[in-house]
């Protein structure tokens, strides 16, 4: 299987911001754009982004999980870094546009077609470093996507750090580039020093997430995270499955969890604890490694409760359970 996003479409939708606003979407060739080497992007960072993914159902239908909530973050990322606003319901035609037009490749289950809104600052101007750029370009990339799984799901290896942090704390609510490149350098130590997968970032004790994922601990039949506040990003796939759980009769709880929680109820048999993110779904965390020490995650294996959660979500994104909180727009 080719790795996760190295496969594109050829062509994807495109619109700019110019003169005070949206031109047309167009659909255009993918393997290019034009832009200055002076652009505002390429300086000062003025770029968001977001990762969804659509469907394809047993009658050869396609569905797009939950766009709202992610046009709406793609929104509110493009509106908190000073980039035009976005027209929300120009990104919802141009997602629809440009997934009907490669309904046909998208993968049949357990595979996915990951769909990539991109939102980029692209005034000529080198002198901006404390003004927004004026101009911008939206487009949206596709790439199918196989099963994350393939080759067995094997519970993760997690840093819990405790003295830094993933991205300045006001920037954690934001889908941007640059909160991805401040977390790589630990990221990148953690793997090398202590051969983790992933960091948890718990900047003084509070335990927040990882470089691309939200974190859940599941307890009995209480599922625990951390309450949303503008220090990390606020995923769809933790929305999700808080409500599937609550659905389920599960109690959840969002609020703050500390280093020294998580790691005495982790230390009970059949604590789980998991990532979750578009990409991956829920993940399983099997040991935390904290100040030199390895802490088993309950059994250490992928647990039963993440197994339940993340099969009822798929079940809904591949239709075969009811969508009763209307979480999918059909496409073709
Ligand atoms: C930093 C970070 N946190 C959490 C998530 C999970 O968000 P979502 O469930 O919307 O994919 C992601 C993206 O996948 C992410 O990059």
């Amino acid at each position: 299987m080719a790795a996760f996003g190295s496969i594109f479409m050829p062509r994807m939708a495109l619109a700019t911001f110019d003169n005070n606003q949206w031109g047309e979407s167009r659909i255009v060739p993918s393997d290019s754009i034009p832009m200055h080497p002076g652009a505002h992007v390429l300086h000062y960072s003025s770029t968001c982004f977001e990762g969804l993914k659509a469907f394809r159902h047993a009658d050869g239908s396609v569905h797009v999980f939950r766009m709202d909530q992610n046009i709406k973050r793609f929104s509110q990322s493009s509106r908190l870094l000073a980039l035009p606003e976005v027209d929300e319901e120009q990104v919802a035609q141009m997602i629809k546009d440009i997934v009907a037009e490669f309904a046909n490749d998208v993968p049949e289950p357990p595979g996915s077609m990951y769909i990539r809104p991109t939102h980029i600052g692209t005034e000529a101007i080198i002198g901006k470093a404390a003004a927004p750029s004026l101009t911008s370009m939206v487009y949206v990339l596709l790439s199918p996507v196989g099963d994350y799984f393939s080759g067995g799901a094997h519970a993760l290896r997690i840093l819990l750090e405790e003295n830094g942090q993933r991205c300045a704390p006001h920037m954690g609510m934001i889908k941007s580039g640059g909160n991805y490149a401040s977390a790589l350098g630990p990221i990148m130590k953690a793997k090398e020093d202590v051969q983790a997968d992933q960091i948890l970032f718990c900047p003084n004790g509070d335990v927040q997430e990882t470089g691309a994922a939200n974190f859940l601990l599941i307890d009995g039949n209480e599922i625990i995270t951390k309450a949303l506040d503008s220090s990390f990003l606020h995923g769809v796939t933790r929305s999700s499955i808080l409500t599937i759980a609550k659905d389920l009769g599960m109690t959840v709880s969002e609020r703050e969890l500390t280093v020294s929680e998580l790691l005495e109820r982790a230390a009970k048999p059949g604590v789980e604890a998991v990532l979750s993110g578009t990409a991956a779904v829920l993940t399983s965390v099997g040991t935390f490694i904290h100040n030199g020490k390895e802490f088993k995650v309950g059994s250490g294996e992928p647990g039963p409760i993440a197994e339940k959660l993340r099969k009822t979500l798929n079940d809904i994104q591949w239709g075969n359970a009811q969508d009763k909180h209307n979480w999918l727009t059909k496409i073709v």
